[in-house]
């Protein structure tokens, strides 16, 4: 892969990064996407399992759900995509991760300033009183949903469903770190899904360099400084190499 001279003087001359990821960065770790031939939402309706509405309805069905997909995530680790954008943080000053996804990879990899826009399904808590109820306190074999010990509520993923906010203070953070950045990594997300697509739009607005990788286009490519189609486990550590060579030779 051949990157151009003046994506690599963008590089030289970055100090602040942020990394905007969605779902098809995980894809090679073995989670499926939301949308496309296999994504989830192909098979599945969102109303029916990612809602406040559905998990009253039905918050035993919901609950196992999760807990489904929780196994999957349990048993798969991050990859070389993640790994790279770790290693990146020793060659800027600063390089914050905000993330569409709920599978904890990030974190897992090693990033210190991850930004969870939806949430993180490790996590529960419980919708009456809010008090947080870590993954490791409720078993992952348990198919119904768990009560609150202390008042008797429903224990929920701390997940953002359709129809509900995104932690406000964690948006608000995410957008001034997009607007200050010198550069802005767009991975593996369909950039369909708004508010959180904003970031993106507003790191190009106030003048960061919006480098996209992706295995197809997407509503970005138009307005992308440089785009790399191809696996994100491929062409992030080759973006790291020449971070590396870079970086050390100034
Ligand atoms: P999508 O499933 O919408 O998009 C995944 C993107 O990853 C697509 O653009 C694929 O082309 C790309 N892709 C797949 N494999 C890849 C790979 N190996 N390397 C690089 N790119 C790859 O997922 P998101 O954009 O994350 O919301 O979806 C956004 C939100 O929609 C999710 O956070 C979720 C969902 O409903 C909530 O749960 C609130």
């Amino acid at each position: 892969m051949n990157f151009t001279d003046s994506f690599l003087k963008r590089i030289t001359n970055a100090e602040k990064i942020v990394v905007f990821t969605g779902a098809g960065i995980s894809a090679e770790s073995g989670i499926p996407t939301f949308r496309g031939k296999d994504g989830i939402w192909n098979k599945l309706k969102p109303e029916e399992l990612a809602s406040f509405n559905a998990f009253l309805k039905n918050p035993d069905m919901v609950w196992e759900w999760y807990q489904h997909r929780r196994s999957i995530i349990h048993e798969k680790s991050p990859n070389a995509a993640h790994y790279s954008i770790t290693e990146m943080e020793k060659y800027f000053d600063k390089v914050s991760v905000v993330t569409q996804n709920v599978d904890n990879l990030h974190r897992r990899a090693g990033n210190n300033n991850v930004y969870e826009l939806h949430g993180n399904i490790e996590r529960n808590y419980c919708i009456e009183c809010k008090r947080p109820y870590n993954d490791s306190g409720l078993e992952l074999e348990n198919k119904q949903v768990p009560k609150c010990d202390y008042c008797g509520g429903l224990i929920r993923p701390d997940v953002v469903w359709f129809g509900e906010v995104l932690p406000q203070d964690v948006f608000a953070e995410s957008e001034r770190l997009a607007a200050e950045s010198d550069i802005c990594f767009v991975i593996g997300t369909s950039a369909v899904v708004y508010p959180a697509a904003y970031i993106p739009l507003g790191a190009k607005q106030a003048g960061s360099c919006l480098v996209e990788i992706n295995i197809e286009e997407t509503e970005l490519s138009q307005i992308a400084d440089y785009s790399y189609f191809g696996a994100a486990g491929k062409i992030m550590p080759k973006i790291l190499d020449e971070i590396k060579k870079l970086k050390t030779s100034i």
